[in-house]
């Protein structure tokens, strides 16, 4: 091990010294453990990161109205879509699902800091009437999925569930799949795999103290896929597995149409590397980035990067300029995946987010503060469309497949109520469409009956809920 003296060099040189301020009256274990911390960053890295988020936090904050470009022509709407396109673009997924070659990426690293609760979110249950958690819905969709490739092709090899965690949510994501024996998955089949993070700093680039003889870190946002997928060797993994179709999405969409074969038929179809799914925006004033241009190359601008007025353009037909609202929800190739993590993955945007974070301050007391005090440090998946050789872009209706869980109910939107609201509004439609007459109260099917509104021909006319169908 690296001696003390060469810690305190290493500390000099990054101004970093202050992380030792507690070290007299630590104990040895605690001496080690802080240690060990501190020889487990790359300084030098964590220093041209501060520096880099500094620059692109002010570069990000130039509103980007004279370089916005809209991409009507490139955003096909599903509504719009030829139904016998549309059943070639989804036979051709699930050829690929019965081929073995799909893949899902889970993106579950997150903190869930404005839902609040202190497990991974995919373990929450909203409150339907089975009660089941997201973990647990997107299990069953894919199982389900599985099973219509194998009805449609004699057999599937099936879909590999890649799920991203970090230090805040691995185990007990873990422990939780284990306990509920992987939803009936095979567990061969589901990896989970730990993203990297990043130390907390104050507004003057100094690393933060979470105790005495721990150092504050977050995890490196969800862009930190990119690297996780090449150090934990799970691009190595799917090459194995002769993986080519990569869906990568969020955890807390309740409503996720999990590997959805017409998304990826379509990307497939197309020759695409890179496929975008996107929503209409609600209204202009809708807080969700877009999908466009930026000097030509393909972009997420948030909300807050455009005038009021830009978000406002509205095309002829009504709709708005900047419409292709973003959710989180990609399809990848392996090759493109391949090529972001071995050429561009080091030259990824910084995001910063001033935050309230936990510290411990020059006489050695604790904060939990209630204002922003300082700085974490994320990167964003969608942040390497502009890589991509040939982007397409799908819309969907949003009533099948939207409705992210973020916040707690006061909040009144993205909670847990609406996201209930949605699944059971969602499931009556397929019902009502399935010939039911009447559906009373709250009835819910099983994914494990039904991915998308199919094999719904045995229901009753009137339905009374509560109620599930499995
Ligand atoms: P959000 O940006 O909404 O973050 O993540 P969050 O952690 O869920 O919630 P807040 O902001 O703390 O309230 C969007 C998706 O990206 C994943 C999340 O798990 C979620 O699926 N994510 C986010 C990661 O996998 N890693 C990260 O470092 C951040």
């Amino acid at each position: 091990m690296m001696d003390i003296d060469a810690v305190h060099l290493q500390l000099d040189k990054y101004g970093q010294r202050h992380l030792l301020r507690f070290w007299e009256e630590l104990t040895e274990d605690q001496r080690a453990d802080l240690t060990n911390e501190i020889l487990d960053i790359n300084l030098s890295e964590v220093d041209s990161y501060f520096k880099r988020a500094i620059e692109s936090s002010e570069n990000n904050n130039k509103i980007l109205d004279n370089r916005i470009q809209p991409i009507d022509d490139v955003i096909v709407s599903k509504n719009t879509c030829d139904p016998v396109q549309l059943s070639k673009y989804q036979e051709l997924g699930f050829l690929e699902i019965s081929a073995g070659r799909v893949a899902v990426l889970l993106m579950a690293g997150g903190q869930g800091t404005r839902l609040g609760v202190t497990y991974p979110k995919g373990m929450y249950d909203v409150g339907l009437p089975s009660h089941k958690s997201l973990f647990q819905l997107q299990a069953e969709r894919i199982k389900r999925l599985e099973l219509m490739a194998q009805e449609r092709h004699g057999k599937c090899q099936g879909i590999t569930w890649y799920i991203l965690t970090s230090d805040a949510t691995h185990d007990a994501t873990l422990t939780y799949f284990e306990e509920n024996n992987y939803f009936g998955l095979n567990k061969d089949n589901v990896i989970a795999f730990k993203q990297g993070m990043i130390p907390c700093f104050d507004f003057d680039g100094k690393i933060l103290l979470d105790e005495k003889h721990r150092i504050s870190k977050a995890p490196d946002g969800n862009g930190g896929l990119y690297r996780a997928l090449k150090v934990q060797g799970i691009l190595d993994d799917m090459t194995k597995r002769h993986i080519r179709s990569v869906h990568v999405h969020s955890v807390d969409n309740i409503l996720i149409k999990v590997a959805d074969p017409v998304f990826i038929g379509y990307c497939l179809s197309k020759n695409a590397d890179c496929g975008v799914k996107c929503v209409e925006k609600t209204d202009a004033n809708e807080n969700i980035g877009v999908l466009c241009q930026i000097d030509g190359h393909y972009q997420v601008v948030e909300y807050s990067e455009i005038s009021k007025e830009t978000a406002q353009l509205r095309r002829s037909d009504g709709k708005l300029v900047f419409n292709g609202g973003n959710i989180c929800n990609h399809y990848f190739t392996l090759d493109f995946l391949h090529d972001v993590c071995f050429t561009h993955e080091t030259k990824m945007k910084l995001h910063v987010a001033k935050k309230k974070i936990p510290f411990v301050d020059d006489e050695g007391v604790r904060h939990k503060p209630t204002s922003p005090n300082g700085i974490k440090i994320e990167k964003f998946v969608f942040d390497v469309f502009e890589y991509s050789r040939n982007l397409v872009a799908w819309q969907e209706p949003r009533e099948s497949e939207f409705s992210p869980l973020k916040n707690h109910d006061s909040a009144g939107v993205d909670c847990p109520s609406t996201a209930r609201r949605h699944v059971l509004a969602l499931h009556k439609d397929w019902l009502l469409k399935a010939g039911a007459k009447l559906v009373q109260g709250d009835v819910e099917i099983s994914p494990l009956l039904s991915y998308a509104g199919e094999n719904l021909n045995n229901i009753p006319e009137i339905i009374q809920g509560p109620k599930v169908f499995e």
